[in-house]
């Protein structure tokens, strides 16, 4: 698996105003979908494109686009939606699929309660968006369930990450045999005790939308 941490000062600043526990929701959504939209940059690096010729006032050119099948974008549900628009700004020509997922908060396991995607997902190339990546259990259950209906090339892209998480979604993923790339906005220190990234910056979810 390919991890991508970007170096970049926009993302660790923005991401500083994230994690503050005095950023109030609206502040927070503004900035995980701006974060999104500044690791979409990374992400999609490599995205599918096709040759296409066009004319310029001056001359005729070739240029590129999308290849079909169109990429499919799937935030992980609830806080993967947090991410959504940043991205389809940049892939509005994307699709998106959407997958429900919950962590039970006593064994760490991932539920997974809902899902709309297409059912034939072959040589489709997917970006998973979930903002946290802690135990790896969602993103490598998400990344899993993916493979098996035919995605051939998933990239991965969370706002924090634990060191924890990247070894086992790396050793998830180990098994298939398809390209797995990782971009995340940083590599946290640690989990603790209760599968908290540290410094990490809370519950995500509830802190976009809410405690539920
Ligand atoms: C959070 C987060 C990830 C998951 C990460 O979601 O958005 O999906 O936990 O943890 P893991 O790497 O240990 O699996 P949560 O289950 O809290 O649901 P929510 O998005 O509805 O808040
Ligand atoms: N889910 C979150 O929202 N935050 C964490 O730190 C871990 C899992």
């Amino acid at each position: 698996m390919r991890v991508i941490n970007p170096d970049h000062r926009l993302i660790a600043h923005k991401l500083t105003y994230l994690r503050d526990e005095r950023t109030d929701s609206p502040t927070f959504r503004r900035l995980a979908e701006e974060l999104m939209t500044l690791l979409a940059y990374e992400a999609t690096r490599e995205v599918r494109v096709e040759p296409f010729e066009i004319r310029t006032p001056v001359a005729p050119t070739t240029g590129i686009k999308l290849s079909n099948p169109k990429p499919l974008v799937v935030p992980i549900l609830r806080a993967g939606l947090g991410m959504l628009e940043g991205m389809v700004r940049l892939l509005p020509s994307a699709e998106v699929g959407f997958l429900g997922m919950q962590r039970d908060e006593e064994t760490l396991e991932a539920v997974t309660y809902a899902n709309r995607l297409p059912d034939d997902l072959s040589g489709r190339q997917v970006y998973l968006l979930d903002p946290m990546l802690a135990t790896g259990g969602s993103m490598a259950d998400a990344v899993r369930y993916l493979a098996e209906r035919g995605a051939d090339d998933i990239t991965c892209v969370c706002l924090l990450a634990a060191p924890e998480g990247i070894s086992a979604l790396e050793d998830s993923v180990a098994a298939l045999d398809i390209p797995v790339t990782l971009v995340t906005g940083s590599i946290d220190e640690r989990l603790n005790e209760v599968g908290y990234i540290v410094p990490g910056l809370g519950d995500a979810g509830d802190r976009l939308y809410g405690v539920v």
